[in-house]
């Protein structure tokens, strides 16, 4: 192993993530374990220079206070205790101050001083790392990962492709409800530029017959995430000698910050709902990324810009933003108008400053005038939305010129489109999507 490594045991701090963070600010790598790890796992993890204890408010679990084993502290390992009346170690702290500046001060001296880590944490160190972790773990076994083009599941394809080469099956289900261009991405970077094992399947008449007629929210994405599985599922029974399920799971996925301690690695192993007769172990390389990390790895993969900056893209994709029962005529205008606005915020730099950005189209059609004559054709709603964690989110204030011209593209060339909408509505009381 290339890098070495701090260790966060987890008492109940509210602080481990922004620890972990700041440990990483330094240079050092480090992950979050619950306190009751066991001394034998601490020591048959390679190159871990430092214990941090991190107590906290929720240190008290089924009314009982909980402390890490003596053997930890006796491992010969540094240990800093903070937030927690640790008797058996010199490197005490009282509390953190709160913000991760001050914490990566505070930290310095323990981690360069005291443990002597060294500040090799970064992706190179990282990449080549996980490519033996890999090829351990899988030997010459083979592997298969539901490939969706989003930037997780992109970066451990690339990761997969450099350990195992022909030895991964991406299977790419193209549910017809993808964006403009993105399945095409795929085939291009991950066939013809990666030479990966890609099993591309179009199943879009498929998934719009399931969808036909059906206009609940709830229903469709029952529907269409249902359809999902059966698709893999057909195509993973297709395959010879399969043992590994490769998964983009990445840290945040099992780090909940603010959490009792006992609660602290979440449930989150579910195999995408296979049915149980298939039954794989798990490979997954970004567990521990945050994701700016997994998109700074995606770059060291060298896979291309719009990819790993990609901004987030619901499941169900555009079936949630054609409104009510999908028609495909609706469906095309949503991806259309979707394109024109992508290529309009990134003409503007906008792509890299909003969080979300998107069209919606309703079901109900508006009276318009076009080349004298009376139209009736659909309103296009543009929703860009910036938040931290999707549970708030507040409206862009786009230009009126970038409006403008976005809006007379989209009524010049997306057919059956005669009006654009800007929503204006925060969350709450909007959702980010309309669905
Ligand atoms: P809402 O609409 O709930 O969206 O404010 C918050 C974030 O979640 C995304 N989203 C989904 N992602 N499956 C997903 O994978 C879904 O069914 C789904 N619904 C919403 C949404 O795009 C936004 O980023």
């Amino acid at each position: 192993m290339k890098q070495d490594m701090i260790v966060i045991l987890d008492l109940g701090s509210e602080l481990n993530t922004m620890v972990a963070r700041a440990v990483r600010a330094l240079g050092v790598y480090s992950e979050i374990y619950p306190h009751d790890i066991t001394a034998d796992k601490l020591k048959a993890m390679p190159n871990v220079k430092g214990i941090i204890v991190n107590g906290g408010p929720n240190n008290i679990v089924d009314g009982e206070k909980i402390f890490v084993s003596d053997e930890v502290y006796n491992l010969g390992i540094p240990v800093m205790a903070v937030e927690h009346d640790a008797a058996k170690t010199d490197n005490k702290l009282a509390k953190w101050p709160d913000d991760e500046e001050q914490v990566k001060e505070l930290l310095k001296p323990f981690v360069f001083d005291i443990c002597k880590s060294e500040a090799n944490w970064n992706m190179k160190n990282f990449v080549a790392d996980q490519i033996e972790l890999v090829k351990k773990q899988v030997g010459d076994k083979k592997v298969l990962l539901a490939l969706s083009g989003g930037v997780d599941s992109s970066v451990v394809a690339a990761l997969l492709i450099k350990a195992i080469g022909k030895n991964l099956t991406c299977v790419h289900v193209n549910h017809g409800l993808l964006r403009k261009g993105e399945p095409e991405q795929v085939v291009e970077v991950f066939r013809n530029q990666l030479d990966a094992n890609l099993v591309y399947v179009d199943a879009s008449e498929r998934f719009l017959g399931k969808l036909k007629d059906v206009a609940d929210p709830e229903e469709k994405r029952k529907i269409i995430g249902a359809e999902f599985i059966r698709v893999f599922e057909e195509e993973a029974r297709k395959l010879e000698g399969i043992d590994f399920l490769a998964q983009g799971t990445i840290y945040p996925d099992i780090v909940e910050s603010g959490t009792k301690t006992a609660k602290v690695v979440k449930s989150h192993h579910n195999v995408g709902g296979l049915p149980e007769d298939m039954q794989f172990e798990l490979v997954e390389p970004l567990y521990y990324l945050f994701k700016d990390e997994v998109r700074a790895c995606g770059i060291e993969l060298g896979l291309p810009d719009n990819m790993v900056y990609r901004q987030p893209f619901p499941g169900p994709g555009l079936g949630v933003r054609c409104l009510g029962a999908i028609t495909r005529d609706r469906l095309e205008a949503v991806r259309e108008s979707d394109a024109i606005l992508r290529e309009e915020f990134a003409n503007y730099g906008l792509d890299k400053k909003v969080w979300q950005y998107f069209t919606a189209i309703p079901d109900f059609k508006s009276v318009g005038v076009r080349d004298n004559a009376r139209s009736f054709e659909y309103p296009v709603i543009i929703r860009a939305v910036n938040t931290v964690d999707a549970m708030t989110a507040t409206i862009e204030p786009i230009e009126w010129e970038i409006l403008n011209k976005i809006t007379k593209r989209i009524i010049n060339e997306v057919p059956g489109v005669n009006r654009v909408c800007y929503d204006l509505t925060p969350k709450p009381t909007g959702t980010i999507e309309w669905e």
